[in-house]
């Protein structure tokens, strides 16, 4: 998704300027068949949001995910991509292969990626580079550990993992970048941060943005909240001036729990 025309080239120092997105991830769940059911059941709960929603779904159920949205203010995403534009990698999809069948969002260095297959600052990188190359909307997700949470190094670690994944990212192609702060300690755990520890993150976040890119670039790139958020605590954190939407796993496999924090969003 790229930014609303009335962000580009103004200062923004108002969240109202920024779009929030709500995107569902819904990790290793749901056949094409009952995808097509959920989009179907999502879909009029949503279609007068104003912020933007998106649904990131398993890759064979991406044509199904597509055909179900059309027409409708529901967007697609992968949930990760390979770096290479094709060769020998089994079981790998491409991110030329997504753009190829008009998926627009993909998920980049979800923990699950790092914590069970291997994957790296570095590896997120070579992804993120591929999926912007493929003119795709890239969801990049950073967070920390438990154990680096209570040794107050959440922002060193973070500050690598954005430092890393975004090196050669040029100011233009950050407008199709999200990042979504996701503390490892709270996906699928039902330990949410508290409103204020995802405010005060998304804030750092956004100040190494201003560092690294400029204060415009940093007042308009849309950082998510992600990890246990659902419809109860959704408003709360919604609510934080510098968290701009979220990304949502278990929440987002129920229709009327997925509108709901997606009214709140709005
Ligand atoms: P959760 O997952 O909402 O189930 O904690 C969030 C995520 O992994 O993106």
């Amino acid at each position: 998704m790229s930014r609303p025309a009335i962000m580009k080239g103004c200062v923004l120092m108002n969240k109202q300027l920024r779009k929030p997105v709500i995107a569902g991830n819904w990790k290793m769940n749901k056949t094409p068949v009952e995808t097509t059911a959920l989009i179907n059941e999502i879909k009029p709960l949503v279609k007068d949001a104003s912020c933007g929603v998106v649904v990131c779904v398993p890759y064979i159920d991406l044509f199904a995910a597509l055909e179900a949205a059309k027409g409708s203010n529901i967007k697609v995403g992968a949930e990760n991509c390979h770096w290479a534009k094709s060769g020998a990698f089994t079981g790998e999809v491409s991110a030329d292969m997504l753009a190829s069948i008009g998926v627009p969002y993909v998920i980049i260095g979800h923990s699950e990626r790092r914590q069970y297959f291997g994957e790296t600052d570095v590896t997120a990188r070579d992804r993120v580079r591929a999926a912007l190359d493929a003119g795709l909307t890239v969801i990049l997700c950073v967070g920390e550990l438990l154990e680096e949470r209570e040794q107050n190094i959440t922002m060193e670690i973070i500050g690598k993992q954005i430092k890393i994944a975004l090196a050669g990212v040029t100011a233009a192609e950050l407008e199709r970048v999200i990042i979504a702060y996701e503390p490892v300690w709270a996906i699928g755990t039902g330990l949410t941060a508290t409103a204020e520890q995802a405010n005060e993150v998304n804030k750092a976040i956004r100040g190494l943005i201003e560092q690294l890119y400029s204060k415009a670039d940093a007042d308009s790139i849309v950082i998510q909240y992600g990890g246990s958020m659902n419809a109860q605590n959704a408003a709360e954190l919604l609510g934080q001036p510098d968290v701009d939407g979220g990304l949502i796993g278990g929440a987002s496999l129920k229709a009327a729990d997925f509108a709901k924090i997606v009214e709140a969003a709005c």
